[in-house]
């Protein structure tokens, strides 16, 4: 069985005084809730604030980026021993809005995604197909391009160890969710995509769906029999719908 995972990512929301305020304010929510774990990703700056709070409790403090050299003139850039340093648990890659805004490519999703895992970092790796792809009849061939090239260097043993994350890019931001047939549908591709590499290594897998993901349609999508998560956006800044969707994940 695979423990669903609910992440919340903050994207660049959050000094350090508001990502403690917003902390302090989810770690007793989430204290109690079982069959579910719970990340948050979270801005560079307030990481060390975050790991120090939640030190000691359930929550997973996770990063929105990392290089994959370990050092070097790579400006602007935070490596890999850097997140261990200050304890933080893993990092989410390969966002859309890091792929459309500032130019990450599947090539540099190749060399991120083994350089934190065999740090001990947890991997999230998003996917997903603008709606250009969706109307075009594109999807698979770009969730297939995706998860491939980003698992590519990743020992096939440790392929279950990723957690892949679909978000269809058009549901975004935009509060139109995918349908549970087209997310089922695209989770279960995913998930063959990696079990093309191992059948063990997929049913180990963790496929979150994100875009648009709140407490009035979590219940429905976590239930899917191929979604194991979500990766919440808008709704995880808000500490009573990110506890509510938490809370729907192993009543799902
Ligand atoms: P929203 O939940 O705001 O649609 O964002 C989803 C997302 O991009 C999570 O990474």
């Amino acid at each position: 069985m695979r423990t669903p995972l609910i992440a919340g990512n903050w994207k660049m929301h959050g000094t350090i005084a508001e990502s403690e305020e917003r902390v302090a304010s989810l770690l007793p929510r989430i204290s109690t809730a079982e069959h579910v774990d719970v990340a948050v990703c979270v801005p560079f700056t307030a990481l060390q604030a975050v790991v120090d709070s939640s030190r000691g409790s359930r929550l997973g403090v996770f990063a929105q980026n990392v290089h994959w050299e370990p050092q070097g003139p790579y400006t602007g850039e935070i490596s890999v021993p850097m997140l261990t340093e200050i304890e933080v648990g893993g990092v989410v890659v390969g966002h859309s809005e890091r792929r459309q805004l500032f130019g990450e490519t599947d090539k540099h999703l190749q060399l991120k995604v083994p350089a934190a895992l065999s740090a001990g970092l947890q991997v999230i790796l998003c996917v997903g197909e603008t709606e250009e792809e969706r109307e075009n009849g594109d999807t698979e061939r770009r969730l297939r391009h995706q998860v491939q090239e980003g698992l590519e260097k990743v020992e096939t043993d440790r392929l279950g160890d990723v957690v892949i994350a679909y978000e269809p890019i058009w549901a975004i931001g935009t509060g139109q969710t995918a349908t549970p047939e087209q997310a089922q549908e695209a989770l279960a591709f995913v998930r063959a995509l990696v079990a093309d590499r191992s059948k063990e290594q997929a049913e180990r897998s963790r496929i979150l769906y994100g875009g648009s993901m709140k407490p009035d349609n979590a219940e429905e999508l976590l239930a899917l029999p191929d979604c194991d998560g979500g990766l919440i956006g808008g709704a995880s800044l808000d500490v009573a719908q990110f506890t509510a969707i938490v809370e729907a994940a192993p009543r799902a």
